[in-house]
């Protein structure tokens, strides 16, 4: 949104293009813009233009290049534009179905929403009824009608745009962040979450007038933490920039930009000075001018909001030399799993330090039981870490798809300690069963690494992992990193038991050295290149392994799967002899996963099972392990490590040969086909 700085049209689309191309890596299907048609209209000047597109950002550039009627010389004053990346939950991809969604075929309100309206047939069916002709299969349209169905009914002439999107989000349920813009208020942007992320961006060179925005409640609401009397009346908000209930760059120039986003990576390149919005906030921009609402208030809610300054910079979002996000993710590593320890861990007197745990270190002890609840990825950290946790902890441990977890409706008590691991913080599924175990009394803790993400916000705390922005939609180093921030967690957990001491002294020991195993690892991407070269046109793979070793066998079919779209499964090798065992011959790809811990014996017995059924193992084993050696059909060495720890380094070698099996496959490395980074749809 551009206030009072003078833009060609060209350079407006390019920023709104630019912030679809930034969150490209959360997976989507089709991407579209509206933007103001600008007095080129010769009939209209309050038009707005839509361009959808079905496919990558790219097309949709295309598109609008080719775009004859637009002139991109075209100067505005001040301009709003609209830009969403859709990943279809109703309606398939095509163009009509992607949003900026629209009330009418004059474009008077348009919207662009993220999440899902569950009651949107019921409010199809209302509107349909008043004579309202649908042109989608989404939920989303139902949002562009309906706000405008209250503008053609509104009782009082002067209701503002901020009124008529209050009036329409409260009859939505389910989960949206939601962007509108009308012709019937030129300038203005009104923006809504529940559920799904929203920040604002302040792009401005002045300094700000202040860092923290009242919030402003409707009438009936109360009063605000002020004293002053609440107003619904947005006018003394909008129209005073010097009043306290808006916001205004101080000693401003008059050129501010304000951005809404569900990312911060969409926006980091023009500001890193952000406000996360709330559930049911309600903001608007006018005359560049930014107030914020809420329609009701609630107990101990805070009266402002925040304006953050985000550390994250453009260039760690950059895919640097590498070919692919996905492939520089896995080699920052070395790097990501020290910022992970980072601050953290004493190598002097092994002690280890949370912080974002300290003030309920006493709840942690006393807990009865431990649940990890996660999704994906982030679900086999949780299964890597298990074991461990029940030795260092001596409690019993759950670990739990969010998923089938919400729909056991487990029982939870107060006394539980439940954790909530999710790369982007957002994951809908898990997010529901944080606030299920929070409503049950539980401590809640988030693991995640994405700051200001709804997970750790709403969690009582947690550890931010602090693993870097992770942009290949098939996660890598945000596992190593959450393996590593729940090892720290269990050893922080038995710091002042005595027996434990040596088995804790190992452990971190085994952290210290793990970046340069890690490194060591990394030398065998060769190595893999030639196995995927062997693999890469075969129909299956099977990996197994057991004890520490389970979750890599289960995370590597994973990323095999979701990269290279070839069928794979992870199969703890002590159920082999109960059905995996008949799929075994001579032509079956069989990798094996063989460290010296406690279960290495019993791998041997399933090596020999493979073996014998003419199967060939592709074995990652320990540096010198020539007994396991003198089976295998290819053999991948890497460095020992204390047991517990192994799973951090056997899992590199399968997140490199997803990898270089999907470029054989000349797959989207970065952007599996139907799947998305951050998943904040049930
Ligand atoms: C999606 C992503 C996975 C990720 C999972 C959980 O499926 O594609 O890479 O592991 O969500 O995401 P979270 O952000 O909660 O870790």
């Amino acid at each position: 949104l551009n206030f009072c700085v003078p833009k060609k049209r060209k350079e407006i689309l390019d920023k709104l293009i630019k912030g679809l191309q930034r969150l490209e890596y959360r997976g989507y299907d089709s991407a579209g813009i509206g933007v103001d048609g600008g007095n080129d209209i010769e009939k209209n000047e309050q038009s707005t233009i839509l361009i959808k597109k079905r496919g990558k950002v790219i097309n949709l550039q295309e598109e609008i290049q080719g775009r004859e009627d637009l002139n991109f010389d075209l100067e505005f004053d001040s301009h709003l534009g609209i830009a969403h990346t859709r990943w279809a939950t109703h309606g398939v991809p095509n163009n009509v179905n992607s949003h900026p969604q629209r009330s009418d075929s004059n474009n008077e309100f348009v919207v662009v929403h993220n999440g899902i309206i569950t009651n949107y047939k019921d409010i199809k069916k209302f509107l349909v009824g008043k004579g309202f002709e649908f042109e989608s299969d989404t939920d989303t349209e139902v949002i562009a009608k309906l706000v405008k169905y209250m503008y053609d009914t509104r009782e009082n002439d002067s209701i503002s745009f901020r009124e008529l999107v209050e009036g329409t989000v409260q009859q939505l349920e389910g989960a949206f962040a939601v962007v509108f813009k009308s012709t019937k208020f030129p300038g203005q942007a009104v923006a809504s979450r529940r559920g799904s992320p929203l920040l604002i961006g302040i792009a401005s060179k002045s300094k700000l007038s202040t860092d923290h925005i009242p919030i402003l409640y409707s009438k009936g609401a109360g009063k605000n933490e002020g004293g002053s009397t609440v107003t619904g009346n947005n006018q003394d908000a909008l129209h005073n920039a010097n009043s306290t209930s808006s916001f205004q760059p101080a000693n401003g120039d008059g050129q501010v930009e304000y951005f809404f986003a569900s990312d911060a990576s969409a926006i980091i390149e023009h500001t890193n000075r952000v406000i996360f919005m709330e559930d049911d906030d309600v903001a608007a921009v006018t005359d560049g001018c930014l107030s914020l609402h809420r329609i009701r208030r609630s107990v101990d809610e805070s009266s402002t909001r925040q304006v953050q300054t985000l550390q994250m910079e453009i260039q760690q979002i950059m895919r640097g030399n590498y070919s692919t996000f996905m492939q520089k993710e896995i080699f920052e590593q070395p790097e990501s799993v020290v910022n992970t320890m980072r601050g953290r861990i004493n190598f002097d007197d092994n002690k280890v330090h949370l912080g974002g745990l300290k003030q309920h270190i006493n709840e942690l002890k006393r807990c009865r039981r431990l649940i990890f609840i996660a999704c994906g990825t982030s679900y086999h950290s949780a299964m890597a870490t298990r074991q461990l946790m029940e030795e260092l902890t001596e409690l019993p441990v759950m670990v739990e798809l969010a998923s089938d977890f919400l729909d056991r409706k487990t029982p939870i008590f107060r006394d539980d300690v439940c954790f909530f691991i999710s790369q982007s913080g957002e994951t809908a599924d898990t997010l529901m069963a944080l606030r299920y175990c929070k409503g049950r009394g539980a401590l809640t803790v988030g693991i995640t690494n994405v700051v200001g993400s709804s997970i750790s916000r709403e969690t009582d705390c947690g550890v931010h992992i602090n693993a870097g922005p992770e942009i290949g939609v098939a996660s890598t180093k945000a596992y190593t990193s959450q393996f590593i921030a729940l090892v720290m967690f269990g050893l922080m957990m038995c710091e002042d038991r005595i027996s434990m001491q040596q088995r804790r002294a190992d452990i971190i020991k085994g952290l210290k050295d793990l970046p340069d195993k890690i490194k060591e690892v990394l030398k065998l991407d060769e190595e893999v290149h030639s196995l995927a070269q062997e693999l890469y046109q075969q129909k299956s793979v099977l990996i197994m392994g057991r004890g520490y070793n389970f979750a890599t066998c289960l995370e590597g079919a994973l990323k095999v799967k979701e990269l290279t779209y070839m069928h794979s499964e992870g199969i703890l090798a002590g159920e082999l002899k109960h059905g995996p065992l008949a799929l075994v011959d001579k032509a079956m790809p069989i990798i094996m996963i063989i460290m010296k811990d406690g279960t290495y014996t019993k791998c041997q017995n399933a090596l020999q099972q493979v073996v014998a059924r003419m199967g060939r193992p592709i074995l990652l084993c320990e540096q010198g392990d020539t007994l396991s050696q003198k089976e295998a059909h290819r053999v991948m060495e890497l460095p020992g490590i204390v047991d517990c720890l192994s799973g951090l380094l056997t899992v590199i070698p399968l997140q490199l040969l997803s990898f270089h099996i999907a470029v054989l496959k000349g797959c989207d490395v970065d952007c599996p086909r139907n799947l998305a980074k951050s998943v904040t749809v049930e």
